[in-house]
């Protein structure tokens, strides 16, 4: 999880803008300049990194990577792999493409993917675990490319779903639209939550409050936090430029987690299935356009 650091900044400082120029002679004083002074205001508050449009084109290069990494999984998921089979391939995928999995190192973390199997929330590790006909495995992949993350995760059906595993993978899937549907200038942070929250309850599942979606792009987990749950209003308000990932994890039953003796592993208390889908999104002048793009 991310820290927030609230610094203030210095008359004689660097700008917060990152222009390189002393605050003073830069966003304090430019009335003329309110993309900058929402960027200086930004990272001053918040600790939030606005992206240029330069940085977006390499951040959706790195997202079209995800797409790449997930589709390829997509075709090798089926009874009798392994999550290391997954773990390999996109390990080798990633390289091939002169990228870095993100996962491999990152706090310890010993593989370079998450899988996440039935009861598994997130942060599976990958191993000799077969997988069997009516499992379902979330596969959530993070490749720094040119210098930047991309982050997304999709869940998948093992051969034939049972009616939780079918229904449970809905919600999740949809709760991910309902999130994103609400991503545009204006809104908050808040209203993501709300949405998601008032869907995936009112379908009689839960979600995960432990784990939330973040700013990404020039690091893996940058602030803000995107909580799935929460209140209309509540929050950071959206301004273009930010970039962050909406991921919700839906229980099937109830929304309490352990985390397993290897420290990564979270599963659900009650046993239940889990699911979650995950993409990387900017907001836009007019709304949202995601960089990490699947079909929901
Ligand atoms: N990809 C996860 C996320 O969506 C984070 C995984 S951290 C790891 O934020 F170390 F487990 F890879
Ligand atoms: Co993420
Ligand atoms: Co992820």
């Amino acid at each position: 999880m991310m820290k927030h650091k609230f610094t203030k900044v210095g008359r004689n400082d660097p700008c917060p803008c990152g222009s390189g120029q002393k605050y003073k002679k830069c966003c304090l004083v430019k009335t003329d300049n309110a993309p900058g002074r929402v960027k200086a205001e930004y990272a001053q508050k918040y600790g939030i990194r606005l992206k240029t449009p330069a940085d977006i084109e390499k951040i959706r290069s790195a997202g079209n990577l995800v797409i790449g990494l997930l589709d390829a999984v997509e075709e090798m998921v089926r009874p009798g792999i392994t999550t290391e089979d997954i773990n390999r391939l996109v390990h080798d995928h990633t390289v091939d493409r002169h990228a870095t999995p993100a996962p491999l190192n990152y706090r310890g973390f010993p593989k370079s993917v998450c899988t996440s199997l039935n009861e598994v929330i997130c942060h599976g590790i990958p191993g000799d675990q077969v997988l069997k006909d009516g499992d379902i495995i979330n596969v959530d992949v993070t490749p720094i490319l040119d210098g930047v993350y991309a982050d997304g995760s999709k869940t998948f059906f093992v051969g034939t779903p049972g009616p939780d595993a079918e229904k449970i993978v809905r919600v999740a899937r949809k709760s991910l639209h309902i999130g994103m549907s609400m991503v545009q200038p204006g809104n908050t942070v808040g209203d993501i939550g709300w949405a998601i929250q008032q869907y995936a309850e009112g379908e009689g599942c839960s979600v995960v409050r432990e784990f939330v979606g973040h700013g990404v792009g020039f690091g893996f987990h940058e602030p803000p936090q995107v909580p799935h749950f929460g209140r209309k209003g509540e929050g950071i308000v959206l301004v273009p430029g930010m970039v962050f990932t909406v991921e919700p994890m839906i229980n099937h039953g109830k929304k309490e987690l352990i985390i397993l003796e290897d420290k990564w592993t979270a599963v659900t208390k009650d046993g239940s299935l889990s699911a979650q889908f995950e993409q990387t999104v900017v907001v836009t002048e007019n709304g949202l356009e995601s960089l990490t793009p699947f079909e929901l």
